[in-house]
């Protein structure tokens, strides 16, 4: 069967209609597209879950801020199509902006999604102003379209993951959510959507966010606890044309930070090269 693409909110909830009537389970991956193996990783568990695979393709206009690449960010539907089709997905939903924000005007005429705001205050919310709540509004709107019974995230964007696993917590989606490890190049770069900006000079440059990572884990398993000598390591690794936005531990149970590492600690890191942000961790394990 072929992938179908799906750009109405009715004309979906009439197909989920009938699925659940067959009694078959859904598997929902909320994506904005542009998709690479990182996705098509989420969307091989989904398949393995359930019956139908159901991905959207939505780049969500209230999660990106002011001045980011809201309108650069590439849109591949016919590529992404593809992918879907050889891992298995049965629906794309790809709606217009229209159709999932009628007649928006501005962000604060919404009904919004907010998580608190100590979990927000850290890493990429910190910088990114108000993304948090523009991800957990979107992911609440699909998951009362499509009313999975998984929902696959991956651990790439580790704090989007903690987060949407405390909304469905929090206020009781009947969903299970699935983390899904992190996909890399072999040279050790995260798969991005964003790496499609890179040129080939900036990609080299980038490697070394993944190398700094990397190191950083080797010195925490020889002993290492402080996460200022940790900090140290990883900037003696990066490339001087990286620009480091933050390299934070947080305990991978509470995202609270660390600074002498115990348990078990995320250790992330945001950084910008030629102005493309890309973003990585890695779990510290004791
Ligand atoms: P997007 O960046 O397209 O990512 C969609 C999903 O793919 C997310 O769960 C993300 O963590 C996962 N993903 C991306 N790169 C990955 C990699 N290298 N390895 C494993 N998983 C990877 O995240 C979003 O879109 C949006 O915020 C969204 C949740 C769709 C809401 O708009």
């Amino acid at each position: 069967m072929s992938v179908q693409v799906v750009n109405k909110i009715n004309d979906l909830i009439n197909k989920i209609k009938d699925i659940k009537a067959e009694g078959k389970t859904i598997a929902l991956v909320p994506t904005m597209g542009c998709l690479h193996d990182g996705h098509k990783s989420l969307m091989l568990k989904a398949k393995s879950l359930a019956d139908i695979v159901i991905i959207s393709v939505f780049v969500n206009p209230i999660q990106f801020c002011p001045g980011e690449d809201y309108d650069k960010y590439p849109r591949t539907l016919d590529n992404d199509m593809l992918v879907a089709q050889s891992a298995g997905v049965s629906i794309i939903f790809a709606p217009s902006v229209n159709e999932m924000y009628p007649g928006l005007q501005k962000f604060s005429d919404l009904t919004m999604v907010v998580p608190p705001y100590e979990l927000t205050d850290i890493m990429c919310g910190k910088s990114r102003i108000g993304h948090f709540d523009g991800v957990e509004t979107v992911v609440s709107k699909l998951f009362n379209i499509v009313q999975p019974d998984y929902a696959c995230f991956g651990m790439k964007d580790i704090q989007q993951l903690f987060l949407i696993k405390k909304m469905v917590k929090d206020l009781n989606f009947p969903v299970e959510i699935i983390s899904c490890p992190l996909i890399r190049e072999e040279s050790g770069l995260a798969l991005s959507s964003r790496n499609k900006y890179l040129s080939a000079e900036a990609k080299i440059k980038a490697i070394t966010i993944s190398q700094a990572l990397f190191a950083v884990r080797d010195s925490f398993n020889a002993g290492i606890k402080d996460a200022k000598k940790l900090l140290d390591t990883a900037l003696a690794v990066l490339d001087k044309d990286i620009e480091l936005e933050y390299l934070e531990f947080v305990d991978k149970e509470t995202f609270k930070t660390i600074e002498n590492i115990e348990s078990n600690t995320i250790c992330a890191i945001a950084a910008r090269i030629n102005n493309v942000r890309l973003i990585d961790n890695v779990l510290l394990e004791v």
